[in-house]
């Protein structure tokens, strides 16, 4: 467990853990309230936790299958959503099952919460009915901190508002160590990605894959490099160097760098991000613009960053952020990123549920 102290930056304040009193909770070695085995945010993950998470992805990947399926077998696990997903979603899912979990799925457009039923009460519900983990996804940001404390129970972040998108950061760190050679049996620590420039490039503001990624990545040793105009980049991002401990230089970890153009120039990776249409009301920006200004098309790719990878957490929208052609090209690893979805979501299943002896 961290003892950093709590970001504020971007109008959110992350999870109060010393408020978590839940029926089951425990106080851990690490001193969380919290289940133990829950993923709620980067910030509750050492670099010690992050290297036993990569290092159990990797090991359940090399098992055989019939192995892998006894791990977990006649455990457990509800998947709760209130958001629409099809990435997060369908990994966890077949990340448990090929780990020998049964699991249900209760969405928001389908159950009683049409009805009204409230969060805490659909989580007393799941646990009743024999739920040993929750996976969550819901637009309120902190969300996973309240199911996680009155149920008690494990509960895995699967994306909560604007806020935290812990396992989508892990499979992006999966993502870099594999693309970029440093293999999957890397050692983790804080020089791991040292030398490694991730430009994050889009709508920063409303994106949760951004912030977990700015948290955790920075720790071994990456420079992030945000990019956006202000309407989806306002400069109090760079209040996430709270977070982070000074490197070497003194230099901080995260800068922001408004021309695309300068920034590719550097990045050894670009993660773009899709616009999120629906959260844009009130802003001013003019999309046309932020096309010619910001998107990932391939001649700016081949001028820029001809050895860059390619990464977005999806979904990506052609034509908007990127291209179809460099979204389909030599340097993308889009379709990567998901593949790590799976292996990345076994370990943190294991990581909450516990492997059978
Ligand atoms: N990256 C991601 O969270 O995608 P989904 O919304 O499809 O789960």
């Amino acid at each position: 467990m961290s003892s950093r102290p709590k970001v504020e930056a971007l109008g959110y304040k992350s999870g109060p853990i010393s408020e978590t009193k839940g029926p089951y909770a425990t106080t851990n070695a690490a001193g969380s309230a919290y289940a133990p085995g829950s993923l709620l945010t980067v910030e509750h993950l050492s670099v010690a936790d992050v290297a036993e998470i990569l290092a159990s992805a990797t090991r359940l990947e090399r098992m055989a299958a019939a192995e892998r399926a006894r791990v977990l077998v006649d455990r457990t696990v509800a998947l709760l959503f209130y958001e629409s997903s099809t990435r997060t979603r369908t990994s966890f899912e077949l990340a448990a099952k090929s780990l020998g979990v049964t699991t249900t799925l209760v969405s928001d457009k389908s159950s009683s919460i049409e009805k009204g039923e409230s969060l805490k009460d659909t989580g007393l519900t799941l646990r009743a009915l024999g739920a040993e983990a929750i996976i969550l996804r819901h637009p309120a940001s902190g969300a996973p901190f309240l199911l996680a404390r009155v149920t008690g129970l494990p509960v895995l972040n699967a994306g909560d508002g604007m806020h935290q998108h812990p396992s989508q950061a892990l499979l992006d760190l999966r993502t870099m160590l594999l693309r970029l050679g440093l293999g999957a049996d890397a050692t983790i620590d804080a020089k791991t990605l040292a030398g490694v420039n991730v430009v994050i490039a889009g709508d920063i503001r409303h994106s949760r894959v951004a912030r977990s990624n700015a948290m955790l990545l920075p720790r071994l040793g990456a420079r992030v490099v945000l990019c956006g105009p202000p309407e989806l980049l306002p400069e109090e991002a760079l209040g996430l160097n709270a977070y982070l401990d000074a490197n070497a230089s003194g230099s901080p970890a995260i800068e922001i760098e408004r021309d695309f153009d300068v920034a590719l120039r550097s990045a050894t990776v670009v993660m773009m991000l899709r616009i999120q249409k629906e959260r844009l009301e009130g802003t001013a920006l003019d999309l046309a613009e932020y096309v010619e200004r910001y998107q990932l098309h391939g001649a700016r790719l081949v001028a820029l960053a001809p050895r860059a990878l390619v990464m977005h957490p999806g979904p990506i929208i052609r034509g908007l952020e990127i291209t179809g052609e460099v979204a389909d090209g030599p340097q993308s690893a889009i379709e990567e990123q998901v593949a790590q979805g799976l292996a990345v979501r076994r370990a943190v299943l294991v990581r909450a549920l516990g492997e059978r002896a």
